[in-house]
């Protein structure tokens, strides 16, 4: 896909949200939807699942470095890594397909990412037993994320104001469903699935060496130590943020003038958010939705 002329990517308006198979979805994700279902994944397949905005792109680029880092120079400086890493359901006409992109991708392992929930992921994947690295990050950092990521993309529906749009996310109206079912449902299937890694986004932020290191052994990756410095370094906020080949510049649907991509990557600025008012009634609600989980977040650090 070196070459492909992003610019052709022209969407005339904003998507419609409708529900379809049980969650809230717009048409990028659903149109193919008979190929996705039918996707054959290979016993060595790699799917990296989140909830949009839980630190996608970041695990993407750690798990393409460690595997592909030192092979093909060319790869990290010409391929953007939503490229080199295929969102599986996606259609974003006339760019290829997720699956299409899937089906070519000429690298062992192929690694592949989702933001379906656990029920509606390719039975492939479970049949052939692949690895898959889910990525959790608490519901309001979560949130707010999601809401800028929102403003700044064509691609998703109108977030409307921040209060209309934290209404719609406790409700699960966004698009790839609840968040709270997300992660729970990802969290239930680690219990009797085991190769599923479950990491949290916060964790990755206060201590992304203790990451990367379990994140190998979920592998079987022998990485030298020298070289998992490396990823850490490079995969670090500030330089992915520079790296054009991590942060979407160029992506035309996306208004970086409105809100960067690469934005904040922290911890906790889901406090210049939320006044009080939407804090209690979110902390009550979010008591109800995980009062049946042993999942456990942290919303600062
Ligand atoms: P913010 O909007 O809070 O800054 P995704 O890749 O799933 O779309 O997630 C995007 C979020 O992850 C954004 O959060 C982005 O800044 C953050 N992110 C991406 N790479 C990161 C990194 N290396 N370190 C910290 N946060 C990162």
């Amino acid at each position: 896909m070196e070459g492909f002329d992003f610019s052709s990517l022209k969407l005339i308006s904003r998507p419609e949200l409708f529900e379809f198979e049980g969650i809230s979805m717009v048409h990028y994700f659903t149109e193919n939807w008979e190929n996705i279902q039918k996707f054959q994944a290979r016993p060595d397949d790699i799917l990296i699942a989140t909830y949009p905005k839980a630190g996608t792109t970041w695990v993407s680029y750690i798990l393409d470095l460690l595997y592909f880092g030192n092979e093909a120079p060319d790869r990290q400086t010409s391929i953007p890594i939503f490229m080199r890493v295929p969102f599986l359901e996606a259609t974003f006409p006339p760019m290829p397909s997720g699956v299409e992109l899937a089906d070519n991708l000429p690298t062992k392992p192929r690694l592949i990412k989702t933001h379906l929930p656990i029920q509606l992921v390719p039975k492939s994947f479970w049949e052939q037993n692949c690895k898959v690295v889910y990525v959790a990050r608490n519901a309001k950092d979560n949130a707010v994320s999601y809401f800028h990521f929102e403003r700044m993309n064509k691609g998703q529906p109108d977030p409307g104001d921040w209060n209309t749009f934290l209404q719609m996310f406790m409700e699960g109206k966004k698009v790839f469903g609840p968040w709270y079912d997300h992660v729970c449902g990802y969290w239930e299937k680690k219990q009797t699935y085991s190769n599923l890694h479950y990491m949290f986004f916060e964790d990755m932020v206060e201590d992304p060496g203790c990451e990367l290191d379990s994140l190998c052994s979920f592998l079987g990756l022998n990485t030298p130590i020298e070289e998992r410095k490396k990823i850490t370094k490079s995969t670090h906020f500030n330089n992915m943020k520079e790296n054009k080949m991590t942060n979407y510049s160029g992506v035309p649907v996306m208004d970086f003038t409105i809100s960067p991509f690469m934005r904040k990557g922290k911890v906790g600025d889901w406090k210049n958010h939320f006044t009080v008012a939407q804090n209690e009634q979110f902390d009550e609600h979010y008591k109800q939705k995980m009062k049946n989980t042993t999942l456990q977040f942290r919303i600062e650090i």
